[in-house]
């Protein structure tokens, strides 16, 4: 089956409910392509991050399967987990190794020989090679990110989790950090990657799955996504303000703006443009002259607003 080849990833009705009572899952199914980046946007407490662990092997699912590239996260757990690599929300490294132990270490907790080579490779595409040797605690706050997937590499997973790899980071890191990710989705390795900013999500996926209070929303292309959910705002200048709508208007979803300067007219983007061109005609029976005309199109923002909030 092409569908089987192409899907890494394969998770099935994944629930979890936590010992305190508080179901963090719920009923979660979800396939990941190969070679794709998905990014899993979602507010805090989304459940984010209770997804990731249980993939990765921290967390025990209380029910539901997943398979990495056919391997079962239970049965057959070093298979899957030697797939897998996790850069993890927290930091967490030991201050006093130097940078090349911990990468290689990292390698080594996962049963692989050792392979110089390889680490050589992870650390000069991360832009770490010159600080092999340095201690981690004499390194910058961006260089220990990048410690971070340099570690998650060291036994070359297939797979990439990243979780909120970019939250209170400086925006200049922000880009460094999605051009990376970039480079390394290049390479065949498949990204996950979870942020709670929508314009990460919009920046760096190719489908985005939007996850609250633990249900997986949808799971949609990018592009489909802005296409289907998107809408689009003509607005028209106007020669002469206006005080208030033509009545013949009535039937446009129009609004006055800049007092009276502007109309907007909000309309699906999937709709074709023949209301467009029936509503200029109808403006112009109207005698309302126009002297200029912009669109714009919703952002994944206004997209994610309007769908948390009808979940809400
Ligand atoms: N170990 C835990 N025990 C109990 N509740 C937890 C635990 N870990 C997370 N939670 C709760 O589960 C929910 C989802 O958390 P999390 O998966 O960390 O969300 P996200 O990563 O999207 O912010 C939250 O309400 C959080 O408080
Ligand atoms: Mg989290």
């Amino acid at each position: 089956m092409l569908a089987a080849m192409t899907d890494i990833l394969a998770i099935t009705g994944l629930s979890k409910t936590y010992a305190s009572g508080l179901c963090a899952l719920d009923g979660v199914s979800l396939k990941v392509r190969r070679g794709e980046i998905l990014a899993l946007l979602g507010p805090n407490g989304a459940g984010k991050t209770t997804l990731i662990s249980i993939v990765c092997g921290i967390v025990n699912a209380s029910a539901g399967t997943v398979l990495v590239d056919g391997h079962d996260i239970v049965r057959d757990y070093r298979a899957a987990r030697s797939l897998i690599g996790l850069v993890p929300q927290e930091l967490t490294t030991d201050a006093f190794e130097t940078v090349w132990d911990t990468v290689s270490f990292s390698r080594g907790l996962f049963g692989k020989p050792a392979n110089p080579a390889h680490i050589e490779t992870v650390l000069r595409s991360l832009s770490l090679w010159e600080k092999k040797d340095s201690k981690i605690m004499t390194l910058s706050g961006g260089m220990k990110r990048r410690l971070l997937i340099a570690k998650a590499l060291s036994h070359e997973p297939r797979i990439l989790f990243l979780d909120e790899p970019t939250a209170g980071v400086d925006v200049e890191l922000r880009r460094d950090m999605w051009q990376l990710v970039r480079a390394l989705r290049d390479t065949g390795v498949t990204i996950i990657l979870t942020t709670h900013y929508i314009d990460e999500a919009e920046e760096m996926a190719d489908r985005i799955g939007i996850i609250s209070k633990g249900r997986l929303i949808l799971v949609e292309d990018k592009a489909e996504l802005m296409h289907k959910l998107g809408k689009k705002q003509l607005r028209l200048q106007l020669q002469q303000p206006l005080a208030q709508l033509p009545t013949a208007l009535a039937g446009y979803q129009l609004a006055l703006a800049e007092g009276g300067n502007e109309l907007v007219y909000t309309y699906d983007s999937q709709d074709d443009r023949l209301g467009i061109l029936g509503l200029l005609k109808d403006l112009g029976d109207a005698g309302v002259r126009i002297k200029d005309l912009s669109t714009t199109q919703s952002s994944l923002e206004d997209i994610f607003v309007d769908l948390v909030r009808e979940r809400a």
